[in-house]
């Protein structure tokens, strides 16, 4: 039924390149149901691209950044109720309850699909639909998988051209019966007829839902990020992990980069570390001068899509094109590589605008400017941020940006067939308890302590800052399924990889957020977390030594390579020690983890929790 204030529903007539029947049928229907004014095919191309953007300037969305400053840059600044991933309204609606775990949002496919009905009818009145086909993983890569997404947001659009391979050129992978991820979005702001749209349309009610037995996904509400743009969170972790538990790979919140020694071996290590944890900072990290002839490549900085290779090790792409990083606190000191990709063709989300056009965030600069417009379009100055604890920035900002434009950016970043894994390392924030560095002395301790990782939250999501919680793998808000069912998946594609007789990686836990008494960060990071990398290459080579203790083997004051860099044997002390007290609390917070998550906890992991205990 058309609503009476609108014109007859669109059409949808597909380009002659989509010759995907079935595809065609489910925008009919999906229109249909929401009924946009118009539906737009996006073919991927720049002059597409310039067209959205142009719209969203008209639209008040966005702002054009000074060209001489930014060029072909925009700032768009979001409603102040839609600025990160919203957990609680995250659901995993899979057959059986226990399927989706204790640590998942559950609501039976059924009812769920009743409710997004109701939402979803007539929702994109009075907007474009745009059918957004994108490839995560390089096009044709055998560990790659296509979605398509239908969102009635230009922001959408427009983000996804930069984060994930968008256009035409999927729809030939496609075929005429490819597989592909459905996902529908829209922000649920309806307008009548005649109605002047707002800037940022969003709606207080706000679902993002997975559908795993049917790989799908729909997204009501939100305009912002991970609750939006659904080949990240949505598709490349939740629905992801799902195929992979079915298929024997992993789908991990994981940076990926690549270490070349001095001798020229090269070497890839994969990492997770929660949310606004640093990731992308790694990823891009540039060694310290003292250490001459490392050097870091750039693979991914958030997705790690891993499957197993023919010769039995894994292999891992980036299922992303693009980054969708925190800018807060991205400074040429801090990343450079990073303000090096920001240099032109970005999407910046909710940072400050300066006089002169340009972009300004917290830590961006030693000094402030005198004066910006904040996120939120008022004016700022460092006296009010002083006054009012403002920032000009959200905490969450971010940038969108071509993974192209990285100046580390691995040669083999595209490489289809992905790159093989050496090392997975897992780290959070923590200010206390947790050693900078420890190696797992085998596949089953390793995935012990990134089973039990704890961090203190940050604000990519939304809710309280700061507090400790566990966060297995980085993957408590991303995983598709049943905690306790992943860490079996893990252990199986441990023991896949030892029956196979190849080489497991070997698997690091770190942490580089350890505070002293006054409060202050220890170890300096950034490029300084080179050492810590170099004393797990030569681990791996088998020429740097470490000590035993409760839970793995750590580095001694000696076997870090401290050259260049004055850090005295009392500060690694500071960042290396465990303190037993601290532990025993500790392992209380794992006991109450696995209980929680008792229902098919793997047997393996409750005795190595035993078998701590005894050694503490
Ligand atoms: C992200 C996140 O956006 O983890 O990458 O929140
Ligand atoms: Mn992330």
């Amino acid at each position: 039924m058309n609503h009476p204030d609108f014109p007859a529903q669109a059409a949808v007539q597909a380009p002659a390149w989509v010759r995907h029947r079935k595809l065609v049928e489910w925008v009919q229907k999906v229109a249909a149901h929401t009924q946009p004014e118009r539906i737009v095919w996006c073919d991927g191309s720049q002059e597409e691209y310039d067209r959205l953007c142009q719209q969203m300037v008209d639209a008040g969305t966005m702002r054009r950044l000074n060209p001489q400053k930014r060029p072909n840059s925009y700032l768009a600044c979001s409603d102040p109720s839609d600025v990160a991933r919203v957990e609680d309204r995250t659901f995993i609606c899979c057959e059986k309850k226990e399927d989706a775990g204790p640590t998942n949002n559950w609501m039976a496919p059924a009812e769920m699909r009743a409710t997004l009905d109701g939402l979803f009818a007539g929702s994109m009145r009075g907007r474009t639909m745009y059918v957004v086909p994108f490839s995560m993983g390089p096009l044709g890569s055998p560990i790659a998988h296509i979605g398509v997404e239908l969102s009635d947001s230009p922001y959408v659009a427009a983000n996804m051209r930069i984060m994930t391979r968008m256009g035409r050129a999927v729809y030939d992978v496609l075929g005429e019966d490819g597989a592909f991820v459905p996902c529908v979005h829209s922000v649920g702001a309806p307008l009548a007829a005649g109605e002047k749209d707002v800037p940022w349309p969003c709606n207080k009610t706000k679902y993002i839902v997975h559908f795993p037995e049917a790989r799908e996904i729909w997204s009501y509400g939100s305009g912002y990020g991970g609750n939006a743009l659904l080949g990240k969170k949505c598709f490349a972790l939740r629905i992801a992990s799902t195929m992979g538990r079915a298929e024997g790979w992993l789908a991990e919140h994981m940076l990926i980069l690549g270490v070349r020694s001095p001798e020229g071996r090269k070497y890839h290590v994969a990492a997770a570390f929660p949310s606004a944890c640093g990731k992308t900072n790694f990823a891009m990290l540039i060694p310290p001068s003292s250490m001459n002839g490392w050097e870091i490549t750039t693979i991914g900085d958030d997705i790690a899509w891993i499957k197993p290779g023919a010769d039995g090790r894994l292999y891992a792409i980036n299922p992303e094109a693009g980054y969708f990083g925190v800018a807060p606190g991205t400074s040429e000191k801090t990343n450079f590589n990073a303000m090096a990709t920001l240099k032109e063709n970005v999407i910046f989300t909710n940072v400050a605008l300066t006089d002169d056009g340009d972009v300004w965030w917290e830590g961006m600069t030693d000094e402030p400017p005198a004066h910006v417009i904040d996120w939120q379009g008022k004016d700022w100055t460092p006296a009010i941020g002083k006054e009012t604890g403002r920032k000009a920035a959200h905490p969450n900002a971010r940038f969108t940006a071509p993974a192209s434009q990285c100046p580390s950016i691995d040669p083999a970043w595209e490489d289809p067939k992905g790159v093989a894994i050496d090392a997975f390392l897992f780290g959070g924030r923590r200010s206390t308890t947790v050693p900078l560095v420890t190696e797992a002395r085998d596949w089953t301790e390793g995935v012990y302590m990134a089973a039990t990782m704890g961090s203190e939250t940050t604000a990519a999501a939304a809710g309280q800052q700061g507090v400790v919680r566990r966060d297995p793998f980085a993957m408590l808000p991303f995983c598709g399924y049943n905690m306790a069912d992943y860490f079996g998946h893990w252990l199986k594609v441990g023991e896949r990889l030892s029956k196979l007789g190849a080489t497991q990686p070997r698997i690091f836990c770190v942490n580089w957020f350890r505070k002293g008494e006054d409060g202050k960060f220890v170890w300096p990071g950034f490029g300084e977390n080179m050492r810590v990398l170099e004393w797990m290459v030569r681990r791996i080579e088998g020429k740097a030594q470490g000590e035993d203790h409760a839970f793995g083997v750590s580095p001694r004051y000696d076997d870090l390579n401290w050259g260049g860099l004055n850090f005295t044997p009392a500060q690694f002390e500071q960042v290396i020690s465990v303190d037993a007290e601290a532990w025993r609390a500790e392992l209380a917070l794992h006991s109450e983890l696995f209980a929680k998550l008792a229902q098919g906890l793997p047997k393996a992991l409750s005795d190595a929790r035993t078998a701590l205990e005894k050694r503490f």
